[in-house]
């Protein structure tokens, strides 16, 4: 059984959280494991009409059978992640989440800075959840990890030893990144990025698994890409012109408006390459062709849609092997057996 990496391939919220979700209950692992910087990340997800959203745990919640993972790259914040196991209460979370133990933990002092400090909050318009502050504390030595906080004692375990332990087994691994490849602090547009790298081989890294225990690479991209906060965005459009094309969306943590561009062809090449993508999901085609709303054949998708489909495999390289057509989990078109 393969193991899956899932990463946003531009500015994050390219609708990773409903591409995991989708593979989540398709496939049915036996893990599903988070890697990627912490709660600056905000997944959605629409389940039989309602809504919701984590950014601690992973998104796969709602598979019930599989173990669910923070890797020990990834930082944590106790309140979220209490406050999650309450809201997913449903999904019996509680009883199978593991955090590794050498997880870096976000403290409030860490979020204030990170809201009030004129460069981060000002300048970079970062999350203000203190994502930047603690892998700052983290660099420098002196951050608290999961294993000093005490009430998380029931939920530590050596993550990257039961991934690799399930690996061994033959079993089925889906790995969640976080943000995007323009948000990667060595790879996206400096100093306007995330902190840390973004990239498939650095979500593996917080997982701690080898670059050759890495199956399918599946990088994300939106039809119409997005981005919070400031920094370059070659293709981006008016206000204006995103409003009438009903492409008005806002930040899942932050609430902000979130910019809107046109797809960027060698862009989404250059972020597969560094990824080493092996298959493309691409999200929210209905946005782009009204018409490809809902549908889960690709030989009905409109002529338009299956177009855009097209120029992307062609340009970037690389089969297009899930594509979203509409919010709920089964709006997908899998094509996997292509690949
Ligand atoms: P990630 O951070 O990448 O996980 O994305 P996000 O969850 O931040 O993105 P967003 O807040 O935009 O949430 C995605 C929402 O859009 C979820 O509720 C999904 O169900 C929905 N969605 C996902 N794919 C599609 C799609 O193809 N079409 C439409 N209309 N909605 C989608
Ligand atoms: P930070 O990660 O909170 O330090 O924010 C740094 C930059 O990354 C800002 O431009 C944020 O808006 C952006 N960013 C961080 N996390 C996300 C995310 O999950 N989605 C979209 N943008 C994000
Ligand atoms: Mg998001």
């Amino acid at each position: 059984m393969p193991s899956y990496i899932v990463v946003g391939g531009q500015w994050g919220d390219e609708g990773k959280g409903s591409v995991m979700a989708y593979l989540a209950m398709k496939d049915g692992p036996e893990v599903i494991v988070r890697g990627g910087v912490g709660t600056n990340a905000g997944h959605s997800v629409f389940i039989n009409g309602k809504k919701y959203a984590v950014r601690q745990l992973p998104t796969g919640f709602m598979q019930t059978k599989a173990r669910l993972l923070v890797g020990a790259g990834v930082l944590v914040d106790p309140i979220v992640f209490f406050h999650e196991l309450e809201a997913l209460k449903d999904f019996n979370v509680a009883h199978r989440v593991g955090i590794d133990y050498r997880c870096a933990i976000i403290e409030n002092k860490h979020k204030e800075l990170d809201r009030t400090n004129g460069y981060l909050h000002g300048k970079i318009g970062t999350t203000g959840s203190g994502c930047g502050p603690a892998n700052a504390d983290r660099v420098m030595r002196r951050a608290e990890l999961a294993k000093d906080i005490e009430g998380l004692k029931p939920y530590l375990t050596d993550v990257a030893a039961e991934v690799n332990d399930n690996l061994d087994e033959g079993k089925l691994v889906l790995v969640e990144g976080t943000q995007g490849f323009g948000l990667s602090l060595y790879y996206g547009t400096y100093p306007y990025v995330t902190s840390k790298d973004t990239t498939a081989s650095a979500i593996a890294s917080d997982v701690g698994i080898g670059p050759t225990r890495v199956d399918e690479v599946v990088v994300v991209f939106k039809s119409f890409p997005t981005r919070v906060g400031a920094g370059p965005f070659p293709t981006e459009m008016s206000q204006e012109e995103a409003e009438k094309l009903g492409l008005v969306e806002y930040g899942t943590v932050t609430g902000r408006r979130r910019r809107v561009g046109w797809f960027d062809l060698d862009f989404a090449r250059y972020s597969a390459r560094l990824n080493g993508a092996t298959m493309i999901a691409l999200t929210m085609l209905d946005k782009y062709d009204r018409d490809a709303f809902g549908v889960t054949d690709y030989d009905k998708l409109p002529k338009k849609a299956k177009e855009f489909v097209e120029e992307i495999e062609e340009h970037v390289g690389v089969p297009v092997a899930l594509i979203k057509t509409g919010p709920e989990l089964e709006h997908i078109i899998d094509r996997r057996e292509m690949i």
